[in-house]
This record gives structure tokens, C-alpha cells and sequence, in this order.
């Protein structure tokens, strides 16, 4: 399977970041997003980085933005990497176009982080070409590529999504498609944890993001990147292993619930655990 083509289906943080180390791998992308100028604001995303990574020795920004192109709608290509809001209608409504408009040989690939790659390959003609490639904020920075298997996925497809991942820089670790995969499952109760530490009273933020920081050597404190995540997708994920794994200890702490309720969804709204006006 050779993937020189790419659909990446939303331009927001993540699908931007996507479409650029796929286009910086030297490959074609497609960039759609059903937003009125959600891609242009992908693009100047892209742009930014790009320019950010040739300061520092990357290659010129101008290259990559020059194989990625902007579309109106869903068009044939050997891959799709969707990347669209985190809402299982959303996504399946999606996987079900890509289904029709891409040829039969491409493979679907979601980015979802909680959504069960299963129950979408259940929704397409090809269910042995549907994986999940799982990204992570920001992607021209991170390495992991969380490669999750749905019951249906072939090993072609898996090893060829493995090896794309690499190619693209990239650290691939496989998953099975469980509730929140591998990564979620243990980031996710570890952010619900610091939002209950601040709801009882047990530290002030600053204090547990420090101790996360220099004890556990993270880049980042857990109230901070939930802040960067959003606490909007917080909750969401905590939901998904609730209901999926089917323990209380996954119930995502009120403190979350009541904040996502005022809008405070973190840095995209301004106000978080932290302000960022
Ligand atoms: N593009 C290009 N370069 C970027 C960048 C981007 N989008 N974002 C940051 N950088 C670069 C900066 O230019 C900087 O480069 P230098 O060191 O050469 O100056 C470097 O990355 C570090 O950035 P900063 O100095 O701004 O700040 P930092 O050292 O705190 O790093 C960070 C920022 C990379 C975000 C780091 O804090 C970090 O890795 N945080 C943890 C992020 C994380 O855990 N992400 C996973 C979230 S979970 C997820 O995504 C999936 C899910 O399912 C929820």
C-alpha cells in the first residue's frame, strides 16, 4: 500500500498539524473542512509552525504549503486521516462518504481519541482497511503515533500504517481498540485526578501543575494541558471510559463538568484553569 495521496478531513489544531507533517513527508494533501474558512485558518496554522521549524534549521515553509491543497468536499485519495470534531455521528457520517468517494484500495484512518475504530469500520464497505492514527498536541512536535486496531482491521493495513507513520517521523506504538486505547486511559484519569485535587481544596493550581512539572519531569502540568487539550474533550474521553469500561472511578469530576458548563473550556476559550487573555 503506498499512500501518496492524502485526504486529511479538518483543518482545526490537530488536522492541521496532520496535513503539514504529511505534506512535509513530501507527499500530497488534500485539506477539507466542512467550516467556512476553517482551511484557511489551517493553512496559516501550518504556516506558522513551518516557519517556527525553519528557524531552526527545517526546510523552507513554502515546500510543504505548495503540495497541500484546499477542497470544497471529500475527493479520492489513497489515504483518508480524519481529524473532525470529536462527535461519533460526525465521524460516522464521515467515514460513510469517504466510504463512497474514496477507491475501494484507500484505507480510512481516524484520529479520533476515544471514538471506537471498530464501530466505524462497522459503517463502511471496507472494514479491514479502517484503523485509527492517533495523533498528538502539537503534532510537528510530538513523536507518538498511537496506531489503534479495530476487531476488523487487517494486518496489511496495520503494518502499512505503521510504516507510514515512521516515515513520517514518527514513533508508532500499537493499541487494541479498547475505551480511551491506551493513551487516554492512563492521561485522562491523571488530569481528572488534578481537577479533584483543586476541587477539594488540596492545592491551588500553579502548586500542582509544579509538582507534576518537577516531580514526574512532564513538559507540562495536568491543568495546563487540559487547558491545551480542552476540558470540553476532557470530559468527553472520561465519558467514553465510563460508559465503556463500565467503573465509577472513571466519572469525570464535577469540577470539570462545572467549568466545561461556563465555557471555560481552556485556551481556546481564553479561560481555563489558567487565563490566557
Ligand atoms: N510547531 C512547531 N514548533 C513548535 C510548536 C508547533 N506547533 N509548538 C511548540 N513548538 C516548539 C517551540 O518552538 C520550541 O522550540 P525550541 O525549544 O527550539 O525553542 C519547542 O517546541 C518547545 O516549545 P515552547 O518553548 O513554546 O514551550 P515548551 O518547552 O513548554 O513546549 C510543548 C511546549 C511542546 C507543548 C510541551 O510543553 C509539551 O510537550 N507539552 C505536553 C504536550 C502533551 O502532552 N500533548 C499531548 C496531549 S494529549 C493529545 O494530544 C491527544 C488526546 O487524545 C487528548
Amino acid at each position: 500500500m503506498e499512500f501518496e495521496h492524502v485526504l486529511v478531513a479538518g483543518a482545526g489544531q490537530m488536522g492541521a498539524g496532520i496535513a503539514q507533517v504529511v505534506a512535509g513527508s513530501g507527499r500530497r494533501v488534500s485539506l477539507y473542512d466542512a467550516a467556512p474558512g476553517a482551511t484557511e485558518r489551517g493553512l496559516a496554522t501550518m504556516r506558522k509552525s513551518l516557519e517556527k521549524l525553519a528557524e531552526k534549521g527545517g526546510s523552507d515553509p513554502e515546500e510543504a504549503l505548495a503540495r497541500v491543497t484546499a477542497v470544497d468536499d471529500l475527493v479520492p485519495a489513497d489515504l483518508l486521516i480524519e481529524a473532525v470534531i470529536e462527535d461519533a455521528a460526525v465521524k460516522h457520517d464521515l467515514f460513510r462518504r469517504a466510504d463512497e468517494t474514496l477507491p475501494d484500495s484507500a484505507v480510512l484512518a481516524s484520529n479520533t481519541s476515544s471514538i471506537p475504530i471498530t464501530s466505524l469500520a462497522a459503517g463502511t464497505g471496507r472494514p479491514d482497511r479502517v484503523i485509527g492514527m492517533h495523533f498528538f498536541n502539537p503534532v510537528p512536535v510530538l513523536k507518538l503515533v498511537e496506531v489503534i486496531r479495530a476487531v476488523q482491521t487487517s494486518d496489511e493495513t496495520a503494518t502499512a500504517i505503521t510504516k507510514l507513520a515512521e516515515d513520517l517521523g514518527k514513533v508508532p506504538a500499537e493499541a487494541n481498540d479498547f475505551p480511551g486505547f491506551v493513551s487516554n486511559r492512563i492521561l485522562m484519569p491523571f488530569i481528572n485526578e488534578a481537577a479533584y485535587a483543586l476541587m477539594e481544596g488540596v492545592a491551588e493550581p500553579e502548586s500542582i501543575d509544579t509538582i507534576a512539572k518537577l516531580g514526574f519531569a512532564h513538559p507540562m502540568g495536568p491543568l495546563a494541558l487540559a487547558d491545551l487539550i480542552g476540558l470540553d474533550t476532557c470530559v468527553a474521553i472520561m465519558e467514553v471510559l465510563h460508559d465503556g469500561l463500565g467503573n465509577p472511578k472513571y466519572a469525570p469530576c464535577p469540577l470539570l463538568r462545572q467549568y466545561v458548563q461556563a465555557g471555560r473550556l481552556g485556551r481556546k476559550s481564553g479561560q481555563g484553569f489558567y487565563s490566557y487573555t
